[in-house]
């Protein structure tokens, strides 16, 4: 999929201010650091679209992209970082927690995960708990360029083991770097076949 226009919409912190056509969107979830914010910028070919940085917990906000005009890519705050105030904490927890439960546009979330860690708890809870909520999902396995292929492999068939270990039928995956732009097509045609059965 070529994608002609991205442009940056609306930031809010509740669904009832997101924007209010039908449009179907994506949206990243993660870890926070895992690379949701790079990850927008690599698909839609703009470094400077989604604010990035080295330091967890940048980006605190719902932010809609609007996508050749068409659907929305949806950034969220990560969830995890354990420096934030408990207060702020359960904030972001409940941002994170009202979007992906209650928008009704939210047509597939992709949930991000740091090819190089072994499954996380936090990671596995969140799973549970999109399962139990019927959410529909994708697994994208981050920061491919930080290991070989080799390695990289074998990190994520692991940790789709680790899965089938609970659930039947295993969520699609993609191994992406936003770094070396790799599994851009993949998520990009992804993303164009689920909108095409819209
Ligand atoms: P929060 O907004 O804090 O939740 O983080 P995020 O998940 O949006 O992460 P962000 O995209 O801001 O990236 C965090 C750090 O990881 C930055 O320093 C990025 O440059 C780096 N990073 C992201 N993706 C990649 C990747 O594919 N490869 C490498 N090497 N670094 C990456
Ligand atoms: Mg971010």
């Amino acid at each position: 999929m070529e994608i002609k226009s991205a442009e940056f919409i609306i930031s809010n912190t509740r669904i009832d201010k997101c924007p209010k056509n039908n449009l179907p969107e994506y949206a990243f979830i993660g870890r926070s650091n895992v690379g949701k914010s790079s990850l927008i910028n690599m698909l839609t070919n703009r470094p400077k679209l989604a604010m990035t940085s080295a330091t967890p917990g940048k980006t605190l906000l719902i932010n809609h992209f609007l996508i050749n005009k068409e659907w929305y890519l949806v950034d969220l705050p990560g969830y995890g970082y354990a420096k934030r105030g408990k207060k702020q904490q359960e904030k972001i927890q409940q941002i994170i927690e009202q979007y992906i439960l209650q928008r009704e546009q939210l047509t597939n979330l992709f949930l991000l995960i740091d090819c190089r860690l072994e499954p996380q708890r936090i990671d596995l809870e969140f799973i549970e708990w999109l399962g139990e909520n019927g959410v529909p999902f994708a697994i994208i396995f981050t920061k491919a360029d930080k290991l070989s292929n080799k390695k990289v492999l074998e990190n994520v068939n692991s940790y789709l083991e680790h899965l089938k270990e609970q659930w039947e039928e295993l969520p699609p995956h993609f191994i992406t770097s936003s770094e070396k732009k790799i599994g851009r097509a993949e998520v990009l045609n992804y993303i164009e076949s689920i909108n095409r059965q819209l």
